[in-house]
């Protein structure tokens, strides 16, 4: 199975193209994530049913190199640490026209949101609607305070989300695909396996048939979403779910879907889901 959807890829892209090697030169690292020499974080667990083709998740961080990995393992070398701390300044700021902080509502601190993150993207049954963690922040600064939206990928946003993911670090991703996300499940499904752009390739032409190869420079992994917002050393900043997507999509030449829209949030449920049985590890640490 495997070996025949890559020589598929082959076919379609040209190793010239690529640079996409068929050699699996890496043994994939299997070791836990130890953060701070006390949270033991597992990087591979079985696969969760539905996905047929893997019998294995596993979290890009047992792909990177020991360098990229070693700044995962202290949060003093964690550059997305960072912006966590400029999130907790955030958190007691007064911002809007009702003259509220999160902190004026949500007194228990970030903490309250513990377990959140590993559930995320989930349907909110209110507002009768698929809810990402940027969905909740900005009800939150429209609705509650008077201030305005954040940007989906922006700064602010993207530290609110990694100060409020910290908070689940080390819990078990479990996110709901049936119920009322069944539908955009499967439509995030459709796009995962879809070819798209110039390069005429699907995520799981990358992610599924040829994680733990080379591609160019870069080992391909299976494109997991448990570490997210994920400092990356290439644009020395935290980066959304959504914004990587849209960069690997502009990777294979196709036009990227907007953040914050249908596809995307569909596809965000789907490659979400596609991680359950690993834990959550945000901030991770990227190149
Ligand atoms: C005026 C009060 C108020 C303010 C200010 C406020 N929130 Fe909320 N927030 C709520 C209420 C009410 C809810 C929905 C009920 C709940 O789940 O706690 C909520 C829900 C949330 C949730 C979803 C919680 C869950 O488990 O479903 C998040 C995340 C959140 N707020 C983050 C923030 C952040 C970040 C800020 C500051 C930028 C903020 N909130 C400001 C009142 C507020
Ligand atoms: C041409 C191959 C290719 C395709 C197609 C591709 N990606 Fe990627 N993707 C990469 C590379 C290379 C990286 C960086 C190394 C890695 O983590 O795999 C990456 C990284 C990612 C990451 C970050 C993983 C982490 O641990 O931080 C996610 C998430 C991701 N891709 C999702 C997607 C989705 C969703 C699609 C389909 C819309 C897609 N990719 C299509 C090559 C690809």
């Amino acid at each position: 199975m495997i070996i025949s959807n890559l020589q598929r890829v082959m076919a379609i892209a040209t190793v010239a193209t690529l640079g996409l090697g068929a050699t699996a030169a890496f043994a994939v690292d299997s070791s836990p994530l130890v953060i701070n020499d006390e949270e033991t974080i597992a990087t591979h667990a079985p696969a969760a049913p539905f996905l047929e083709n893997l019998d294995e998740v596993i979290s890009g961080w047992a792909f990177r190199s020991t360098e990229t990995q070693a700044l995962q393992l202290d949060d003093f070398d964690n550059p997305g640490m960072i912006f966590v701390d400029q999130a907790i300044d955030e958190w007691t700021k007064v911002d809007g026209t009702a003259g509220k902080s999160c902190a004026a509502c949500h007194t228990g601190g970030p903490e309250e949101f513990a377990g959140l993150r590993a559930t995320l993207p989930k349907w909110n049954e209110e507002k009768q609607a698929l809810y990402t963690m940027e969905d909740y922040i900005n009800e939150c600064r429209t609705e509650r305070m008077g201030a305005e939206a954040w940007s989906w990928s922006g700064a602010s946003m993207t530290a609110m989300n990694a100060l409020i993911s910290l908070q689940s670090r080390g819990m078990t991703v479990n996110v709901a695909t049936d119920g009322p996300v069944a539908d955009m499940w499967e439509q995030g499904k459709e796009i995962y396996y879809t070819r798209v752009g110039q390069l005429d390739l699907s995520c799981a032409n990358c992610h599924e048939n040829n994680y733990g190869n080379m591609i160019r420079a870069d080992r391909l992994s299976q494109g997991q979403v448990n570490g997210f917002p994920t400092y990356r050393l290439k644009n020395a900043k935290l980066n959304s779910i959504q914004g990587r997507f849209k960069g690997c999509m502009k990777n294979v030449r196709a036009t990227p879907y907007k953040v914050g829209s249908d596809e995307f949030r569909a596809l965000e449920l789907y490659v979400s889901s596609r991680g359950n049985g690993l834990m959550v590890e945000s901030p991770s640490v990227r190149n």
